[in-house]
């Protein structure tokens, strides 16, 4: 085991320096310019993974509470099987964006986070096998607890990215999966790192690394868009409508039913686990053992919504700004 991590590590990519979500993804900059394969190369492959890999950061045990059938587990593969279905369409869709991307910079950036999607699907799949589901019946098991929820949220999200990227549009699928996809989905994923730390601190350090892309994501992407419509801004209204469109379609998927069901199931398993959970808070002044499941899904969504707000006022998408 080594502590040696590259001495130049930038602070976004460093496991123990690395905002979280709620600051990184409202207020990081960085460009496709800087984010580019050699960046990637140094900093994420042999920086950040390495700290995975040489034991920088500590690869902890999911606990018995995670292991042993009941509600909390329960939860916790019924969101897994979902992240798995999540990112690995998040991978296909990206291989639109690296076909219409407008310049090497953007090419390369989008491969690496064709790739960083790609770790996460297997990340999130791979854990399963840790929490004792056997390698023979992984695919089996996360159709069981995610087919449905995916044909309801991911499918419609995933026909209405590609149908903008199928009319060559890359600025407005650059602006679905930033602010549609991983807006939305970024906050959701601090909870759930937040959640797991104590019944499984292996999922809740998958969650932390995918975080730390995940900003990285949020934030190039933003940058891409702003930098169109401060050269372009008679390119505002159509993206606008992009948008406008896309917050229609969320008001008609179910993400709130599922995420109560998850919450619901979380929730008995807090109870039956309370010990575990004993003076941790999940957010400042706030018991995790005091929480409801509404209250959690609220916060959530209240991260989101600040979340998209701040990266649209960066991308000059804020209502009220000039045409
Ligand atoms: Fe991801
Ligand atoms: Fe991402």
């Amino acid at each position: 085991m080594s502590t040696a991590v590259t001495p130049d590590l930038p602070a976004e990519v460093d496991l123990r320096t690395a905002p979280g979500v709620l600051e990184g993804a409202r207020d990081l900059e960085l460009t496709p310019e800087r984010c580019d394969l050699p960046y990637w190369f140094d900093h994420v492959a042999g920086g950040m993974l390495r700290q995975l890999r040489d034991g920088t950061i500590p690869d902890p045990e999911p606990t018995a509470a995670v292991l042993t059938p009941g509600p909390l587990r329960e939860a916790l593969v019924t969101e897994f099987a979902f992240r798995h279905l999540a990112e690995a369409k998040a991978t296909r869709a990206l291989t639109q964006l690296v076909f219409h991307a407008p310049d090497e910079a953007c090419l390369e950036f989008f491969s690496t986070q064709l790739i960083d999607e790609a770790r996460h699907a297997r990340a999130f799949r791979d854990h399963l096998l840790r929490l004792g589901v056997p390698a023979g019946e992984l695919a089996a098991t996360v159709r069981k607890y995610a087919a449905e929820d995916g044909a309801a949220v991911l499918d419609p999200l995933e026909k209405f990215g590609l149908g903008v990227l199928d009319t060559g549009d890359f600025h407005g699928g650059v602006l679905v999966l930033t602010v549609l996809v991983e807006g939305v989905l970024a906050p959701a994923a601090e909870l759930s790192e937040r959640k797991w730390r104590r019944f499984d601190p292996a999922a809740a350090l998958i969650e932390r690394a995918a975080n730390v892309d995940e900003i990285r994501h949020l934030a190039v992407g933003s940058a891409v868009i702003r930098r169109l419509l401060t050269e372009q801004p008679g390119q505002r209204q159509r993206l606008l409508d992009v948008l406008g469109r896309g917050h229609e379609l969320w008001q008609r998927l179910p993400m709130a039913d599922l995420l109560l069901r998850r919450e619901t199931l979380f929730q008995q398993g807090l109870a039956e686990h309370a010990a575990l959970a004993e003076g941790y808070q999940v957010w400042p002044d706030r018991l995790l053992l005091d929480t409801t499941a509404q209250e959690r899904m609220a916060a959530a969504e209240l991260w989101s919504h600040e979340t998209q707000q701040s990266r649209l006022a960066y991308m000059l998408l804020a209502e009220g700004d000039a045409a």
